[in-house]
């Protein structure tokens, strides 16, 4: 197909020193079939059946350490085993030229005692449990109170994040993307429903992002800044974690990540408005997106007409495909013969 007739989903893009052949991106998607903490090698198929030459995939969410966890059968890579366990699954994704990155997760106070090394309570920048939350079966997850980190500990957490960047490079992923969003650990100290610490990582905006920051400075010291990525939610509350002033934090937390010279912001979109009958995105990140320097993906709510639009305005560089890309393994051939699409199971 000539590169005029292409819709804008279609079109190539160059983000950093990868040269993607098209803008559709697999979102991280928990599966929770790791067992033990470590991929299996059932995570071959999935991956590689919604890998395209030129196409880039992030991994689901995957604990930086045995304290990271607070679902079932989530993988890790803190251990040589998850990393050896990931290198044929990194492979297969490349052997179909797709571009891999690795999202690097700490839950914090989302998890319960039965989820942390000998039963210990979880760890938080607060000692403020989560709520019981309902689940989309209607039952009822329970969150065990958690512990606040002391000032000294958070670096050990800081350095779990690092050393994770580096087992997933060793395991041959392209770059990692740091979960900074949904209500997890990084959250939890950037959101001011949750963190109510008084030291110097609590109170201002500046003090609440200070553990984020750290952690990708950490992170780009160890694996350099073309390899790092970050999700943010600031409009979100999952997990009881929202913030009185999200414009204010995520700008506030583009324009530190400039500093570092960051690969990809990937933000999740608030959510969605039905306007004239059909579900659209309000755009609300327009603001973060302008000030941010490096490529901008959106994710939340896109289906192929709207990721075209927003991609046709400049609005962001690459769009996310959750739900749609798990139910369509095919979905960037999909969207390109505008064929009917496998309807998802929440
Ligand atoms: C089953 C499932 C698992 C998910 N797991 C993760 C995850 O591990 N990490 C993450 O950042 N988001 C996760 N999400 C959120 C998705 O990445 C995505 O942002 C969300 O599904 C909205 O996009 P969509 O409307 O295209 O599905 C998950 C969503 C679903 C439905």
């Amino acid at each position: 197909m000539a590169e005029e007739e292409k819709i804008p989903l279609l079109k190539p893009y160059k983000m950093g020193k990868f040269n993607l052949s098209h803008r559709i991106v697999l979102a991280p998607l928990t599966r929770s079939r790791s067992y033990g903490n470590v991929p299996q090698p059932h995570a071959i198929l999935y991956y590689s059946q919604r890998a395209t030459k030129g196409g880039l995939l992030i991994a689901e969410a995957t604990g930086v350490s045995d304290t990271a966890q607070g679902y079932p059968s989530t993988p890790g890579i803190w251990t040589q085993e998850q990393v050896e366990a990931w290198k044929p699954i990194v492979k297969a994704v490349h052997d179909k030229g797709g571009i891999f990155f690795c999202q690097i997760w700490h839950v914090g106070r989302v998890s319960n005692n039965g989820y942390q090394p000998n039963g210990q309570v979880p760890i938080s920048s607060t000692d403020r449990a989560v709520p019981p939350q309902k689940q989309h079966d209607d039952t009822v997850e329970e969150y065990s109170p958690p512990r606040r980190l002391t000032i000294e500990e958070i670096p050990l957490i800081v350095n779990d994040f690092k050393l994770a960047a580096r087992n997933a490079i060793e395991a041959g992923f392209d770059g990692v993307e740091i979960h900074g969003a949904h209500g997890y650990i990084i959250e939890q100290f950037m959101k001011d429903s949750v963190n109510d610490r008084t030291d110097e990582y609590g109170g201002s905006i500046e003090n609440r992002c200070r553990f984020a920051l750290e952690v990708v400075e950490a992170v780009v010291n160890e694996i350099g800044a073309e390899r790092v990525g970050i999700r943010l939610s600031p409009f979100a509350d999952y997990m009881e974690c929202w913030d009185s002033n999200p414009e204010q934090l995520g700008l506030y937390m583009v324009q530190s990540l400039n500093k570092y010279d960051i690969l990809y912001c990937h933000m999740i979109e608030p959510r969605m408005s039905i306007i004239d009958g059909r579900r659209q995105i309000p755009h609300r990140l327009l603001p973060i997106r302008k000030a941010f320097k490096g490529t901008f993906i959106a994710a939340g709510g896109y289906d192929r007409d709207e990721g075209n639009k927003v991609v046709a305005e400049g609005y962001t560089d690459l769009v996310t495909y959750g739900r749609l890309f798990l139910a369509n393994p095919d979905l960037p051939r999909r969207f390109e013969l505008n064929s009917p699409l496998n309807k998802y199971n929440r």
